[in-house]
């Protein structure tokens, strides 16, 4: 099979869709890969290391899509991308339709076959392609809502961790999920007061198996629930996901009153629209911006501000699915491994997945 990696266009989006080792492992197979010139030059994926590999550089986005079948890349392709697009094309990347409906409707009509690394499953019904950068998503989370509490960034002027014996600061995560766990471990580390918060309570109860009670509160989700816990913290984590859904607003706008002055909140969900009423995205050019007193960051690509780490952890990930759908051809591995299927999100110009295309239809 031609595979083609574009070099990706995002602000500060420095990861890319194959390692020159995953690379070695596609032509092992008689794969053709194309990598569009300097692709991973900035994380130091050289072209001479891909070349080394038996990859063929080319030297544009028009002659990479023009040469390819699968397209591999990191990020949802952007209007400046779709001209490229083709029927006979299939797109294998975090496409997050509901997450920017316009963008996703537009993405469907190319025609192209677009499989979306967010909704594919696994037995354990885990999402296997978005953990790795939902776990990368939430520790980092921790590491922003810090850096922004400090008062030359803004924040209130606090430091979460352990100072003498004054009482430790409090954060609220919401979402008991894979981001939302790494933020915990976080947290913990950090000796900060915790209160996670989630609809279910199975995934509360094995937190606290594993996590214990000191320090931590553990809360079923609902508005007053959620109301209680803002207001007492210094940084609030939102982390909430429902299968290829927009994020369910978890906390209203007129909910910023009640919390103190420079607090933090950090959405991870912004990549599905955002868990907060008052969320808009954001960049790593331009991470936060101040609304009621109340410090928002919302940046869509947060791991890209790990894109080493990011994009070796997502290639151990993807690659035994990318060498399956080259493998074995797109259709045929469609169609026998459901997982897989449960991540073709568009094609031939129509939504496919199901809770992607109720979310689209009720935002047209
Ligand atoms: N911004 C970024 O760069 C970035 C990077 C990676 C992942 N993400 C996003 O992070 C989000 C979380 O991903 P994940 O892998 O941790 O998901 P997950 O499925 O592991 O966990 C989500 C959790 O949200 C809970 N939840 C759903 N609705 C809720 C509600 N109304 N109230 C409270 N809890 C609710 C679920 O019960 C679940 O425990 C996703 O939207 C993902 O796309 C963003």
């Amino acid at each position: 099979m031609k595979i083609g990696v574009p070099k990706e266009v995002k602000n500060n989006e420095f990861r890319v869709g194959l390692t020159p080792e995953s690379v070695a492992k596609l032509v092992n197979f008689n794969h053709e890969v194309f990598i569009q010139v300097n692709a991973g030059a900035e994380i130091g994926f050289l072209d001479s290391d891909y070349k080394k590999v038996g990859a063929n550089i080319v030297s544009s986005a028009e002659e990479l899509y023009a040469q390819s079948e699968l397209i591999v890349k990191v990020k949802e392709p952007v209007p400046e991308e779709f001209k490229y697009l083709r029927n006979d094309q299939t797109v294998f990347a975090y496409l997050h339709l509901a997450g920017d409906p316009v963008n996703g409707l537009n993405l469907t009509k190319t025609g192209v076959t677009g499989i979306a690394l967010e909704t594919v499953t696994a037995d354990d019904g885990s999402m296997p392609l978005l953990s790795p950068m939902s776990e990368i998503a939430g520790q980092l989370s921790f590491i922003v809502g810090s850096y922004f509490l400090l008062k030359p960034n803004r924040g209130m002027g606090t430091l979460i961790g352990s100072i003498n014996d004054l009482e430790p600061r409090t954060i609220t995560i919401i979402g008991a999920g894979v981001a939302g766990t790494e933020a915990i471990k976080k947290a913990i580390d950090n000796r900060a007061k915790i209160k996670i918060i989630d609809l279910s309570s199975e995934k509360l109860n094995l937190l606290k198996d594993r996590f214990g009670n000191k320090n931590i509160d553990y809360i079923i989700s609902s508005e007053s629930s959620i109301e209680d816990a803002i207001k007492e913290s210094d940084m609030v984590i939102g982390a909430v996901y429902v299968i290829g859904k927009q994020a369910p607003k978890v906390i209203k706008r007129s909910m910023l009153k009640l919390m103190k002055a420079g607090t933090v909140m950090v959405d991870i969900s912004i990549d599905q629209g955002g868990c907060f009423e008052s969320s808009k995205p954001t960049t790593h050019d331009n991470p936060t911006y101040n609304e009621d007193g109340i410090i928002h960051y919302c940046v869509t690509n947060m791991p890209g501000a790990v894109p080493l780490t990011a994009t070796e952890s997502l290639n151990k990930a993807t690659l035994p699915y990318i060498l399956e759908l080259a493998n074995k051809g797109i259709e045929t591995a469609l169609k026998e491994n459901p997982h897989l299927a449960n991540g073709l999100n568009i094609q031939n110009g129509e939504i496919i997945h199901e809770s992607v295309r109720e979310a689209l239809i009720n935002t047209e």
